[in-house]
């Protein structure tokens, strides 16, 4: 039975961080949905849970939510990883990191928002970590998320 479980939407669910994210989450015994376009992460970073009924897969781009996109909807927590990383091909084509790093965050926001969703948390580079993630917990502190 999954009905019963907290939601806790993982985007760019299928990269680096946030697969390993979406492993703990489900150890945590969380219903966790991954929306991920791809284009950076693998499919194969998730595929040992293949079979687990408590995780969905959406292949959604972000820049293309809109704020009472339904997939938000009964979600507790959004961790927010999906974006463009690599730095030098920025100032090659800065449109396409303003429309997924700045807008899409917004996009995410918002439907987070629309939503009510409890607590939404991302990944930045301050100057302290505020991330601490392993078998024990996941304490981030800035959104004062306690799994
Ligand atoms: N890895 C690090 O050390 C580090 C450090 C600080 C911040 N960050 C940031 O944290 C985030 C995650 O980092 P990562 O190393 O896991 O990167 P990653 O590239 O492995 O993961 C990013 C994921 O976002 C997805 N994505 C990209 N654009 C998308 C879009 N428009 N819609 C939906 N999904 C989209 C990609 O397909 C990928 O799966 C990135 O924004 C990165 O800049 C990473």
């Amino acid at each position: 039975m999954t009905r019963n479980l907290k939601i806790a939407l993982v985007t760019g669910g299928a990269g680096f961080i946030g697969s390993h994210l979406v492993d703990l989450l489900l150890k945590k015994n969380y219903r966790v949905i991954v929306i991920d376009n791809l284009s950076g992460g693998r499919l194969d970073n998730l595929k040992q849970h293949k079979n687990n009924k408590k995780l969905t897969f959406k292949k959604i781009n972000i820049n293309n939510i809109s704020k009472d996109e339904k997939i938000f909807k009964n979600v507790s927590y959004v961790f927010h990883f999906a974006g463009i990383g690599d730095i030098v091909p920025s100032i090659e084509n800065p449109s396409n990191y303003m429309a997924t790093n700045v807008q899409g965050t917004v996009k995410v926001l918002e439907a987070s928002r629309f939503s009510k969703v409890k607590k939404i948390d991302h990944l930045d580079y301050p100057a302290k970590p505020r991330w601490a993630l392993d078998e024990k917990a996941i304490f981030l502190k800035g959104a004062g998320i306690k799994i």
